[in-house]
């Protein structure tokens, strides 16, 4: 098998993360007779310095080109403490998911045993937790009609069709299906016209799934219940926004948002990445947790059908976490450099 892949490594940490992402690839390729060839090109805040366009032509060129995105992650704190900016990186992320149809986004939340200590959370609350959330990526109010009516007043809407509905929900009953059959749609139906929309379609498609197992909660309680009791939770359905914000609190059950991958797919072309963002801060101090990145990479494999492959990667991610061979966000102790942790995944693969 052989993949072209687009690298879009963006701002921030994101070099840093997805350069052991390229590592780990490369490493697997040779094991898996896999041949990958990687092409980079520019996104955010860095692309708005060198064209003028956080989502240059030539980038939509590079990934036209490809069989797959991989990115790293968009923004840096010029642009975010300036609301006035006209061009912002993150129109650049939201430019290429609409460009390539990336409707759903899915973010597995993984827990493992060797981080239990590292949640904020008790550890009866965080064992076994182990779900995966469908958010809707292209619509709701990231993309529906927005500005400024006079000084003093602003609006964003939130719209949704029957058919942008239905086909992520496909989607998150099939995945359903392979796992424990449960599925959890997120909404605010209480208030939300289009939530309504939401269980309408839902409902219906639930007839084609007998084997899983359909239930509804309002999003104020689902942030409570991602606390209090995570566990049960399977696969969650939900929509763009709401989706965005459960999955960055979902992250904190893991220990660290470092940890979790992520894949946005549509009817063609797929995107990985790290959910995490550019993590200013901690870019070019070697530090960041390139673990995100790296099971993001396992599922473009699996994504690829290389499923070997990836359950390997997943596998000496394991391996690592369990050795203690970890960045400072989870090392609790001594701590590795972000390619040090790189290199330790390539040494148990
Ligand atoms: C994410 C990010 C993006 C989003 C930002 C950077 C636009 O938070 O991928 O979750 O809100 O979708
Ligand atoms: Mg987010």
């Amino acid at each position: 098998m052989h993949k072209k892949i687009a690298v879009l490594a963006g701002d921030g940490i994101g070099p840093e993360v997805v350069a052991e992402a390229i590592k780990v690839l490369r490493a697997i390729g040779r094991k898996f007779d896999l041949s990958f060839e990687f092409t980079e090109a520019l996104i955010g805040a860095c692309a708005i310095d060198a064209t003028g366009d956080p989502l240059p032509e030539a980038t939509i060129e590079v990934c036209k080109a490809s069989d797959a995105i991989l990115l790293g992650a968009v923004g840096t704190p010029k642009y975010d403490n300036d609301p006035s900016a006209e061009v912002r990186p993150e129109q650049g992320l939201l430019r290429l998911r609409k460009t390539f149809g990336l409707y759903a986004n899915i973010r597995p939340i993984a827990t493992y045993e060797r981080l239990y200590e590292a949640s904020p959370l008790k550890t009866e609350r965080v064992r076994g937790v182990d779900f995966v959330v469908y958010r809707e990526l292209t619509g709701g109010a990231y993309f529906g009609e927005k500005g400024r009516t006079g000084a003093d007043s602003a609006f964003d809407t939130i719209s949704y069709s029957r058919s942008e509905i239905e086909r992520i929900a496909h989607m998150a009953f099939k995945a359903a299906q392979s796992r424990r059959k449960h599925l959890t749609l997120v909404d605010k139906a209480n208030v939300l016209e289009t939530s309504r929309l939401w269980r309408e379609v839902v409902d219906v498609l639930a007839k084609a799934y007998p084997d899983v197992t359909l239930e509804k909660m309002f999003v104020d309680n689902a942030a409570m219940q991602i606390i209090q009791r995570p566990v049960q939770f399977d696969v969650v359905l939900t929509e763009n926004m709401f989706g965005d914000i459960l999955t960055d609190e979902a992250s904190v059950i893991t220990g660290s948002i470092g940890l979790l991958p992520s894949a946005s797919v549509g009817d063609g072309i797929a995107m990985f990445e790290p959910i995490h963002g550019s993590y200013p801060q901690a870019a070019g101090k070697g530090i960041a947790n390139p673990f995100g990145t790296i099971l993001s990479a396992a599922m473009l494999l699996d994504h690829s059908g290389a499923h070997e492959a990836a359950a390997a990667v997943r596998e000496a991610v394991t391996a690592a976490l369990n050795a203690g061979e970890v960045t400072e966000d989870i090392a609790g102790g001594r701590a590795m450099s972000t390619t040090a942790v790189g290199d330790a995944v390539v040494g148990y693969l």
